[in-house]
């Protein structure tokens, strides 16, 4: 996020995460979202992106996941984010928020949140994955291996998505620089009533209304969840209420 006023309306419930790999029950709601890069052409009604944008892998979910038919392979070994099938992005260090009066001061996201940077700070190809699906052939792979970066040049989604051509892109990319994004990574200041400004959560996994913590952190995904467009922007809870959730002023 940055740090500005926003509004937004809908209201959603909390979907049930009923995604499953096997049995042919694709019922992830990422199908048809805007983390969903197979099939885009189609959608969107044109022929530039898969081929030319990005690969299609034919499979949504290994955009992020490791695929199910590797087993409990280790992706980290070959460079990637642990747990995630996706490199960390090319850069030596995000700059992360910081200030005067935040209690924890962070240097590097946690895995969680490296997997959204490897797409959103501009660095990476979207379809840089560590492990491409069995079967998919080389082939296939597109001309060009774009980013979500907001520059107008031949790597970068934004030499159609320039708001001319297509939507515009750039707020998508969030870039290396995150001082003026939410701190993410950083120990809930809420935990045990250490911090009269932080709400207790309601649980070891966050709150109720669906905000979550990891490991005691804050991340990108404790207000983001790619897996449910409900709510505007992929938020947990509706923008007006998702502050006051951990924020008690
Ligand atoms: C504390 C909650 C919170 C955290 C943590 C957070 N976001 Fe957000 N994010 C929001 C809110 C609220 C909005 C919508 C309002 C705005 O843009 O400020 C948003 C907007 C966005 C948008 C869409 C921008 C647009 O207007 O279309 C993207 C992309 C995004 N966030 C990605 C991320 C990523 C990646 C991270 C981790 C590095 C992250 N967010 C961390 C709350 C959060
Ligand atoms: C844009 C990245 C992304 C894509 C694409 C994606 N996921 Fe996820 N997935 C995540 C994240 C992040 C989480 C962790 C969410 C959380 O903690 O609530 C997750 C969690 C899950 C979980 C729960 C795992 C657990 O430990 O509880 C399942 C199951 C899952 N995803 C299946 C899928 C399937 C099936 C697809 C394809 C249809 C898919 N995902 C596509 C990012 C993604
Ligand atoms: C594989 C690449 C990839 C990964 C990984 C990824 N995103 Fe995205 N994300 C995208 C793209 C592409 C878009 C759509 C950009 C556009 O068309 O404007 C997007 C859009 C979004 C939006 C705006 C949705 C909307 O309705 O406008 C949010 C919020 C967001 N991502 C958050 C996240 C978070 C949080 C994570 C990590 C859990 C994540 N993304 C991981 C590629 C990615
Ligand atoms: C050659 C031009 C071109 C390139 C390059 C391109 N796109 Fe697109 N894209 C389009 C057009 C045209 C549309 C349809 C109009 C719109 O949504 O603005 C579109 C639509 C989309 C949509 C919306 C699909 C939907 O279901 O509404 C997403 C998401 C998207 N593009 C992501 C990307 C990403 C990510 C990249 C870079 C990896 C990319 N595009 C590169 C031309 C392009
Ligand atoms: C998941 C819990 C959570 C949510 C939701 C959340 N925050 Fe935070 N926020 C934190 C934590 C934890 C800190 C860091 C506090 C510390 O360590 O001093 C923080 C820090 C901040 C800071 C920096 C304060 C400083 O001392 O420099 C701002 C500004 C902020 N949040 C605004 C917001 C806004 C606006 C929203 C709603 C869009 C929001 N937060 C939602 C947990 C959250």
């Amino acid at each position: 996020m940055r740090l500005r006023i926003f509004k937004t309306g809908a209201v959603g419930g909390l979907l049930a995460l009923c995604a499953l790999w096997a049995g042919g029950v694709l019922s992830g709601t990422i199908l048809g979202t805007k983390h969903d890069f197979t099939g885009l052409n189609q959608r969107a009604g044109v022929v530039a992106m898969p081929t030319v944008a990005f690969s299609d892998l034919g499979e949504s979910c290994v955009y992020c996941h490791i695929p199910p038919d590797k087993g409990d392979v280790d992706s980290s070994e070959l460079g990637g984010i642990p747990g995630w099938n996706r490199f960390k992005g090319a850069t030596n260090a995000y700059d992360l928020y910081d200030s005067r009066t935040l209690d924890n001061k962070v240097r590097t996201p946690s895995p969680i949140s490296l997997l959204c940077l490897s797409c959103h700070d501009g660095t990476m190809a979207v379809d840089m994955t560590v492990f491409k699906p069995n079967g998919w052939r080389s082939s296939e792979d597109a001309a060009l291996h774009l980013r979500i970066n907001g520059a107008d040049d031949l790597m970068n989604c934004a030499k159609c998505h320039n708001g001319r051509v297509a939507h515009n892109i750039a707020i998508k990319h969030l870039d290396t620089d995150l001082t003026n994004d939410h701190p993410i990574s950083m120990t809930y200041a809420g935990l045990n009533n250490k911090d009269p400004d932080f709400r207790l959560p309601d649980g070891p996994y966050g709150f109720d209304n669906g905000v979550k913590i990891y490991d005691n952190k804050v991340e990108c995904a404790s207000c983001h969840n790619v897996h449910d467009p409900d709510i505007t922007l992929l938020l947990r809870v509706s923008a007006d209420r998702l502050c006051e959730t951990c924020h008690i002023k």
